[in-house]
């Protein structure tokens, strides 16, 4: 049998297809746009992901005996607002995960309504890019569609319910929304009524690896798949990666260098950091786990690359940046290009360039871009250790880990082993495996990650680069407190 995964990105949608034993047979990729109205705001048209999703569906499978599709699910961007009316139709565009205009939003959660108790009925505090924020900024400032809203949902939930017209969500994506009691695996009455919404506006809650239904006739139709394909609830996309690199049980740990960078660290225990530094997040395996995430990681490449420098020869520009180079480069790139989530919680951070003097070089410059995102990762990293998690290795995935100089600048910077393992598509790979668990191909999420997750690669760290880094860690620490103050001003 065959088994689909859904990446639902921010740049693009990755869909992949997985046979029974594990093995990748197809994967294809549909961009679609993404939208800045504003400083700081970030957009996407659920109707884009949609026709994408079902293109890169019929592209994904044209060649195989479609008769043999079982299941279908989604390791899916978090946090975004998406709004239907009674009719079903997209009110508005879906306000993104990386999205910054909910400060004032933010602040009265936090603040007025309390850290302690947002802590206390979510297991997290309120971040820009949360969803419940959001909707208070619809509420705030578009009080007409506020009045239209029937349905609640997050990005691939919204293609789920396309595919089979079940409103559903998972727990891992769920927990995201500042709206779900993480703990006890249901939505809060309390931020419901903070958020003035009623619950009848939100999903029914499944498990990242429960079926919520099957293709609707005429979707199947079109698409040319039994109607008898089983949809997944599936997961958001780091809690996909992380079934996808086998980061499930106590303690592991998977590194995603994607639009977003992450560090995810299972736990079969609920727990959350008092600090509220790090998400305390349901994971898809049925457990839970504690997050950091950085709202700009391989986008910072990207941005580097192909806006400032106008090339895309990854390999040319990471030549010049030798082994004897890392760790000793004075310039410092603060990677905030869209604000800062994890740790800072700083809606009004940017990019900053730091330590330039006449010999600086371009590789220069692009070394610090790659060591600002490795550096930026290490603080939540800190904060993981400051609470007494031990992390000796971590998987790493995502677009960004395909290059061996930034993998060996995370090993070296974090200090620890870094797994690389056969298959790079995370989120799509967790999707398609929630897909096989669903349809009974696999007892559990567990089962199926010890039996088809194989590492095929390490980077282990260097003693004299990690030294050296460790002592540009401890400058590059004290850049973002220096000029915090002067970015709200600049804005
Ligand atoms: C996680 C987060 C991002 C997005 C990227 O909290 O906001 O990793 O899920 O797609």
């Amino acid at each position: 049998m065959y088994y689909i995964g859904v990446d639902l990105g921010t740049s693009a949608v990755k869909l992949l297809l997985m046979e029974g034993n594990g093995k990748i047979v197809n994967v294809v990729s549909k961009e679609y746009p993404l939208y800045f109205p504003n400083p700081g705001w970030s957009e996407q048209k659920p109707e884009d992901w949609w026709s994408a999703v079902k293109d890169g569906l019929k592209d994904l499978t044209d060649s195989f005996d479609k008769a043999q599709i079982a299941g279908i699910s989604f390791g899916g961007q978090m946090h975004g607002l998406v709004i239907l009316d009674k009719d079903d139709n997209v009110i508005r565009p879906a306000i993104l995960w990386n999205d910054g205009r909910t400060q004032a939003e933010t602040d009265y959660l936090n603040n007025e309504i309390g850290k302690d108790k947002l802590s206390r009925y979510t297991a997290n505090i309120a971040f820009t890019g949360f969803t419940a924020p959001k909707i208070l900024w619809v509420k705030n400032n578009e009080p007409g569609n506020f009045a239209k809203i029937e349905k609640i949902m997050l990005p691939k939930d919204y293609i789920a319910y396309m595919l089979t017209g079940s409103f559903c969500t998972d727990v891992s994506d769920a927990s995201g929304m500042l709206l779900f009691d993480v703990e006890h695996k249901c939505w809060s009455k309390e931020m419901i009524e903070i958020c003035g919404i009623r619950e009848s506006q939100l999903a029914k809650i499944y498990e990242s690896y429960e079926a919520v239904g099957t293709l609707k006739p005429d979707v199947a139709e079109k698409l040319g798949f039994p109607e008898s394909v089983k949809v997944a609830a599936g997961a958001g996309d780091n809690a996909a990666a992380a079934i996808g690199t086998g980061t499930v049980g106590d303690a592991r740990c998977n590194i995603s260098l994607g639009t977003s960078g992450t560090i995810f660290i299972s736990s079969k225990t609920f727990g959350v950091d008092k600090n509220n530094a790090l998400h305390s997040f349901a994971h898809a395996d049925g457990s839970y786990h504690l997050m950091g995430c950085m709202l700009s990681a391989a986008s910072c490449n990207k941005w580097w690359m192909e806006e400032i420098l106008k090339t895309t020869d990854f390999a040319k520009e990471q030549e010049p940046i030798t082994d004897d180079k890392l760790g000793n480069n004075h310039v410092y790139f603060l990677p905030y290009l869209m604000g800062e989530r994890s740790p800072h919680n700083d809606a009004n951070a940017r990019g900053t360039f730091i330590g330039m003097t006449m010999d600086s070089s371009r590789a220069d410059m692009y070394q610090a871009v790659l060591e600002g995102v490795a550096f930026a990762i290490r603080d939540s990293f800190e904060v993981a250790k400051s609470l007494g998690i031990d992390i000796r290795a971590s998987k790493i995935c995502g677009g960004g880990a395909k290059s061996p100089l930034w993998r060996k600048i995370f090993a070296n910077v974090l200090n620890i082993r870094l797994d690389i393992i056969e298959s790079e598509e995370g989120p799509g790979y967790g999707g398609a495996i929630l897909a096989a668990v669903a349809c009974g191909e696999y007892a559990s999420v567990q089962e199926a990650a010890d039996r088809l997750v194989k590492v095929v690669d390490t980077v282990e760290p260097d003693t004299e680069i990690a030294k050296r880094y460790e002592e540009r860690y401890q400058k590059f620490k004290k850049v973002y407190p220096a000029v915090k103050g002067i970015f709200a001003e600049i804005q």
